[in-house]
């Protein structure tokens, strides 16, 4: 019999050994997945035509977090065809460079709403999410109509951008003294439509517009 089988059968009749064995394989197998994973993280770039926020959509996206919007809406199309002819190009990690907590997620009680920009009208998303089953008779999604009442602190979107700059977004001088302008007089409604109208298009590279562009509903 071959020495090796003799070592072989040695480890397969101990259990305790097997054990400890598989969970060495096992470590060196995952660490070897996830460690670089690590520095992958800090070094992938923002793809062509990704940039910051502007106040109004940093706005926005914080009104969505608040609202927990993620709870049931992902931003992530999956590389599947059935992902891609329903919603567009299929998600890419340096499209989320500058979304602090990233949306991608995986619960999707309503679309993905990755590359909803552009696909209705300003009008229809005020609607919407004031009163969706006035436009949905099915929807089961909240409405919330206080949104078109709040206004937005602009010296506190700024003190954001600031702190976003911190953590390395490329915000200029020029961009933090002018949030307050920029956000003056807006309620929080026209905050998170143009976050929602960016979504997929101004902010984020579109490969294949045409995908999305075919696919309004
Ligand atoms: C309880 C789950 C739920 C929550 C929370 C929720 N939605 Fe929805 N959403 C849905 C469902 C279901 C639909 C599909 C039916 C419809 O259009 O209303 C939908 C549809 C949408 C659509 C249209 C997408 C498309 O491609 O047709 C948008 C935009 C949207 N939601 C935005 C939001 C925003 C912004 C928030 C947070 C302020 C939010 N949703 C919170 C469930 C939810």
């Amino acid at each position: 019999m071959a020495r090796g089988y003799r070592y072989f059968e040695a480890i397969e009749k101990n259990a305790a050994l097997l054990g400890v064995l598989t969970l060495v394989m096992v470590s060196l197998g995952g660490l070897s997945e996830i460690t670089p994973l690590f520095v992958e993280a800090h070094t992938v770039a923002p793809a062509p035509g990704v940039e910051p926020y502007d106040a109004l959509r940093l706005a926005g996206k914080d009104i969505y977090v608040r609202e927990g919007c993620y709870l049931c809406h992902s931003q992530m199309i999956r590389a599947l065809r059935a992902e891609t002819q329903r919603y567009g190009q299929f998600s890419v990690a340096s499209e989320s460079v500058y979304d602090r907590p990233f949306q991608w997620g995986s619960k999707r009680t309503g679309p993905d709403l990755a590359r909803v920009g552009g696909k209705y009208s300003d009008a229809w998303h005020v609607q919407h999410l004031v009163d969706p089953r006035g436009v949905e008779p099915e929807s089961n999604m909240p409405g919330y109509p206080w949104l078109a009442a709040a206004s937005i602190d602009g010296a506190d979107i700024a003190a954001r951008m600031r702190a976003l700059r911190t953590l390395g977004d490329p915000y200029t001088d020029a961009d933090i003294d002018g949030a307050a302008k920029a956000v003056a007089g807006k309620t929080e409604m026209d905050a998170l439509v143009a976050y929602l109208q960016g979504l997929g298009v101004d902010n984020e590279p579109r490969p294949d517009a045409k995908a999305s562009e075919a696919a309004p509903k």
